[in-house]
């Protein structure tokens, strides 16, 4: 009797391991499809502003203010020449499309571009409300009928079932909301007068979730967002401080900035739960650039205040480049020791150790996903393992 027992057991173990083994052996091949496909048809779909245009505003017609197309960006060489990025080298997104193995995205302005490894929309300037640098920008609800041509045009050269593929195995990459709080709101009296913060930032946020459920229902499922940083801390915002006498930075534009990011952030908690297959990273910016900001020498800066190209107070007066109205400027000898580029924008290695954040950093910095998971069709959510890497991962940055 109990011989008997066991022999069944002893069978029904068997049995189990071989249904187990063989399940575990589907998945996994399930899981190498999926991967290899993922890396068959990885696109990078880029939309914002100067955080990640890497070149549109040379095609419009425009404000010196709103390009970057003359030394001394681009100086340090990746490119041969002024790209158009505004920085002194490389943006996030050209780290971003390196670590997922593909070739720079190129801005779509640029005339007989291959779209199929995706497309840069972005323009400095740009705002999510139309009305933010009206007329001398793409905003985005421009970028994203451009994104409908490109589709279209996708659809027509690879035909829709593979286009419908390309679109849904995607990534696309938003960063954008600073200019609707710097010109748009906070220099802009009427719109100040019109609005609230409150009812300002509810605005921009509305018309974000609009575009991104746009983008889904063109059937895009994979998204990050680079949220936004402590912008009462750059340089030009640090140096119109109103209370400049007490230094520091401008606190109602960080505040403006941390409303966006904490209701942005609400929305697309939300957007995953309503929308099916919607896929996310999402990152915490603003604390991380507030870090390197205050202790500049814990991560390989000197300076985390001032602009290593512009004039007076911080470099905060915006003339790097010579193009705009006051011709002359002052330039850093050595931009790795900077934060800052010029009096709006990051340097290339704030850009590069940021990028390293977005695609395998700690769930500190980055989730429910990283952009390596979104790229590799790796959707387990963050768990506390990856908290647990945090020391080993912190150490690159
Ligand atoms: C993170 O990704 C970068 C870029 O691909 C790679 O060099 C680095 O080794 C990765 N780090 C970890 C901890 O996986
Ligand atoms: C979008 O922005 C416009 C102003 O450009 C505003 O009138 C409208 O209410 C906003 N939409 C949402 C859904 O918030």
């Amino acid at each position: 009797m109990t011989n008997l027992h066991s022999f069944c057991c002893f069978v029904v173990y068997i049995v189990l391991i071989h249904f187990i083994a063989s399940l575990s052996l589907i998945t996994s091949q399930i899981h190498i499809n999926e991967i290899a496909n993922g890396i068959t048809n990885n696109a990078l779909f880029i939309f914002g502003d100067s955080t990640v245009d890497s070149g549109n505003n040379n095609y419009i017609d425009t404000i010196p203010e709103n390009k970057a197309d003359c030394k001394p960006y681009g100086q340090n060489g990746v490119f041969d020449k002024p790209t158009g990025r505004f920085s002194d080298g490389r943006v996030i997104t050209d780290f971003i499309a390196e670590y997922a193995k593909l070739p720079l995205i190129p801005p779509y302005l640029k005339p007989s571009i291959d779209y199929s490894n995706g497309v840069n929309f972005a323009s400095g300037g740009a705002g999510v409300l139309p009305e933010t640098n009206q007329g001398l920008v793409i905003d985005l609800p421009t970028q994203l009928s451009n994104f409908e041509e490109v589709r279209k045009s996708l659809a027509e050269k690879l035909g829709e079932e593979k286009a419908k593929e390309l679109i849904s195995e995607a990534v696309y990459f938003i960063s954008i909301g600073s200019n609707d709080y710097m010109g748009g709101y906070l220099g802009n009296p009427k719109m100040q007068e019109s609005y609230n913060p409150q009812q300002y930032i509810g605005m921009v946020i509305g018309n974000l979730t609009q575009s991104i459920v746009r983008l889904y229902e063109k059937g895009a499922r994979k998204f990050g967002f680079l949220s936004l940083s402590p912008l009462g801390c750059l340089p030009a915002l640090r140096a119109a401080n109103p209370e400049a006498n007490k230094g520091g930075c401008f606190g109602a534009a960080s505040s403006l900035a941390l409303a966006h990011n904490n209701a942005l952030s609400n929305i697309l908690t939300s957007l995953n739960q309503v929308l099916k297959g919607f896929m996310y990273t999402n990152s915490n910016f603003y604390d991380w650039l507030q870090d390197k900001i205050n202790n500049p020498t814990k991560y390989g800066f000197e300076d985390g205040v001032n602009a290593c190209c512009g004039s007076g107070p911080y470099g905060g007066i915006y003339t790097c480049g010579g193009t705009k109205t006051i011709k002359e400027y002052n330039l850093c000898d050595n931009v790795d020791e900077f934060v800052w580029w010029d009096s709006f924008h990051p340097t290339e290695k704030i850009h590069e150790q940021f990028a390293k954040a977005l695609w395998n950093g700690s769930l500190s910095i980055v989730g429910p996903y990283n952009l390596e998971r979104l790229f590799n069709n790796d959707i387990k959510l963050m768990t506390i393992a990856d908290v647990v890497d945090v020391p080993e991962i912190e150490h690159g940055f």
